[in-house]
């Protein structure tokens, strides 16, 4: 599982919440949100993140961005170390690495204008002149396929997808290098999904973007990602190729996934073998079961 030339690297990432229930609040224990992951991403590719609700997926892309601290675990950034910066000299990468999430509005300000949202950005990205700005964050709309007099609305007076856009629009207002994409369609109705999803293939190949994309929905993951890592309970159970991953999948628990689904890339999948009630995935390592397929067992 090593990738020189990854854009990020994640190695051995942890975090636990406290549990605290009642009055008092008494803390009973923690959970293990994510128990141990390595991902690699690389540059101008998408790796998808895989998953049940509640297995950790969220909680790893926090940790990148450091909207949470790791209790332990290394991630490198283009090279260099990231985990222990101070918030100083965190500050310029946090312009390469943005997010987007599932519901646009909990990015955008609903009391600020779409040119004012987006214009933080350009001005963070070091355009001061008023009318460079302006034209700047035309330019991004364009880019996400919105017309230039949204600028001036608010985020209310849009649909879903088109709110969706704008949270695009102001992701890439920094010029980032990775977006780490968190269910960006999963409240999306079906026939808005695939225009969002074309739209971030077609900004990938346009700006070179690297997306984490994190998602419960097999068929579009297949899709649009390079290579998939399918996580389990805090830690990844098998990464491979996307293409690999879901001709010849190996886990139980990926069979499990992907026999929930329709079969992607034709194919039907062998029937899912139950997870064993005391299967322990912590007792397990992972193993290169062929060349770039990675499986714990
Ligand atoms: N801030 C938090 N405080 C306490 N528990 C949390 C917090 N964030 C996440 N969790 C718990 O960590 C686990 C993983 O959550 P999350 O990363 O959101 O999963 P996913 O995104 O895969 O649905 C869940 O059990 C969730 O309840
Ligand atoms: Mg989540």
């Amino acid at each position: 599982m090593n990738a020189p030339n990854a854009l990020l690297q994640v190695r051995d990432l942890k975090k636990s919440f406290a549990v605290r229930r009642g009055f008092l609040q008494r803390s009973e224990g923690a959970v293990r949100a994510v128990d141990g992951v390595d991902l690699d991403i690389l540059p101008h590719q998408t790796l998808g993140l895989v998953g049940e609700s509640g297995c950790g997926k969220s909680t790893v892309a926090r940790l990148i961005l450091r909207l949470l601290y790791p209790d332990s675990g290394r991630i490198h950034f283009n090279g260099s170390e990231i985990t222990d910066l101070n918030e100083r000299a965190f500050k310029p990468l946090r312009k390469q690495m943005q997010m987007i999430f599932q519901d646009p509005y909990s990015s955008l300000n609903p009391r600020m204008t779409v040119a004012q949202s987006i214009g933080e950005g350009v001005r963070i990205a070091g355009i001061a002149d008023k009318t460079a700005q302006r034209r700047q964050i035309e330019r991004l709309l364009d880019m996400v396929g919105m017309p230039a007099e949204s600028a001036d609305r608010y985020p209310h007076e849009f649909s879903g997808g088109q709110r969706q856009r704008v949270g695009i629009a102001r992701a890439l207002s920094v010029s980032p290098r990775l977006i780490l994409c968190d269910e960006p369609i999963s409240a999306l109705d079906v026939s808005i999904q695939a225009q969002i999803i074309n739209l971030l293939k077609d900004l990938q190949d346009e700006l070179g973007l690297s997306y984490l994309f994190i998602s419960h929905d097999l068929n579009v993951v297949s899709y649009i990602c390079d290579h998939v890592s399918v996580m389990y309970r805090g830690l990844i159970m098998e990464s491979a190729p996307a293409q690999m991953l879901f001709d010849h999948p190996r886990h139980p628990y990926t069979l499990k996934l992907l026999s929930a689904v329709t079969p992607v890339r034709g194919g039907a999948h062998p029937a899912s073998a139950p997870l064993d009630e005391d299967f322990d995935p912590q007792k397990q390592t992972m193993v290169e079961a062929a060349p770039g397929h990675w499986v714990r067992m």
